[in-house]
């Protein structure tokens, strides 16, 4: 019985060794300390035997039987640690949704990084401003239509308004900054108009100006026709129509030749050849010297372009109230 305890010992250290797998060991379990396992034999021919015998062969069982209970207890607390999870490497991954940029955001970026190599610096200003900074620093008189109520949101008793172009951060500019310097302004504008396929009451514009000494209408051409030639990666043309912007005198509209036609004209641009792209001019001297810049020394140009159109036209999206309706099936499509 002796022999038999130490070959059920031996036997069980010796398949717990090589065991992989909790069923297995379970199996191990039962067939070794099971109510009908070998050790419960044993105990069981206990009772016939010898007083002697019995103290001694009892005494070893209980020890063998303690010993395997620990080394199978061990074993089991592994398995269940997770240190032999079975992984399938044929199985095929989970694959994780990741968000990425909006377009305006990329596009933004993109901008900035091209004004940036043109050696202009990237400044940011308030989206909720006093009526100075959007209007009279602009030489934008008291009765310009632009500071109707139908136009523009008040805030109520104050005079504040929410920017209605980033053009409001001229004026800041002129006062920090020490001539000659080349700025843009990127950001968001707001407008009280009823919606429709290009107009929302939210939108992105970007802002420059440049002052230094002996400006042109020139250096306003040949700004924007490196801009747009960089960002569309292919020659792009420009030229000037007259516009008026009480900020600026001379006041100019900016198109760019057609990109699908080469000015040629095709339904994109409705047959015009050139797209309209921004309002620009030389800084009125009023608002340069509202700004505290000296008029005898400097001038400059300015210029404010829609970076939301600028988006759409890249593109192809034709409706703006697309950007901000919140569908995940527009914004994943970038
Ligand atoms: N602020 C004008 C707008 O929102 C755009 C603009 C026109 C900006 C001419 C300028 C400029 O700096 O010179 O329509």
């Amino acid at each position: 019985m002796e022999n038999k305890l130490l070959k059920i010992k031996e036997n069980t250290l010796g398949e717990l060794k090589i065991i992989t797998n909790l069923k297995d060991l379970e199996a191990l379990k039962t067939k070794v300390l099971g109510r009908k396992g070998e050790m419960s034999d044993i105990l069981r021919g206990i009772k016939d035997l010898s007083d002697d015998e019995k103290k001694k062969i009892g005494a070893l069982a209980n020890t063998v039987k303690n010993e395997l209970t620990e080394a199978i207890d061990a074993v089991e607390k592994g398995f269940n640690k997770g240190t032999t999870v079975k992984i399938d490497i044929s199985e095929p991954g989970v694959s994780y949704k990741t968000g990425h940029l909006h377009p305006i955001s990329e596009v933004k970026k993109e901008v900035e990084d091209i004004f940036a190599s043109m050696g202009f610096s990237v400044v940011e200003g308030p989206e909720l401003d006093n009526e100075y900074n959007n209007f009279d620093s602009l030489n934008i008189p008291k009765t310009h239509p632009a500071r109707d109520m139908q136009d523009t949101f008040f805030v109520k008793g104050l005079n504040y308004v929410m920017r209605t172009h980033t053009s409001n951060t001229q004026n800041r500019v002129y006062k920090n900054f020490k001539p000659p310097f080349q700025v843009i302004i990127p950001g968001k504008c707001f407008r009280n108009e009823a919606t429709d396929a290009s107009h929302d009451i939210a939108f992105h514009q970007v802002e420059g100006v440049v002052v230094g000494k002996d400006i042109s209408l020139a250096h306003i051409k040949g700004t924007m026709k490196e801009f747009l030639s960089t960002l569309f990666k292919k020659e792009v043309l420009v030229r000037f129509r007259p516009g008026f912007f009480p900020f600026v005198e001379p006041g100019l509209e900016l198109d760019f030749s057609c990109l699908l036609c080469d000015g040629k004209g095709c339904p994109v641009c409705k047959k015009r050849g050139w797209v309209e792209f921004m309002g620009c001019g030389m800084i009125h001297p009023e608002v340069l010297k509202m700004g505290g810049i000296d008029t005898n020394q400097f001038n400059g140009f300015a210029f404010g372009f829609g970076l939301t159109r600028l988006v759409m036209m890249r593109y192809g999206i034709e409706d703006i109230r697309h950007f901000h309706g919140g569908d995940l099936r527009f914004i994943e499509q970038f």
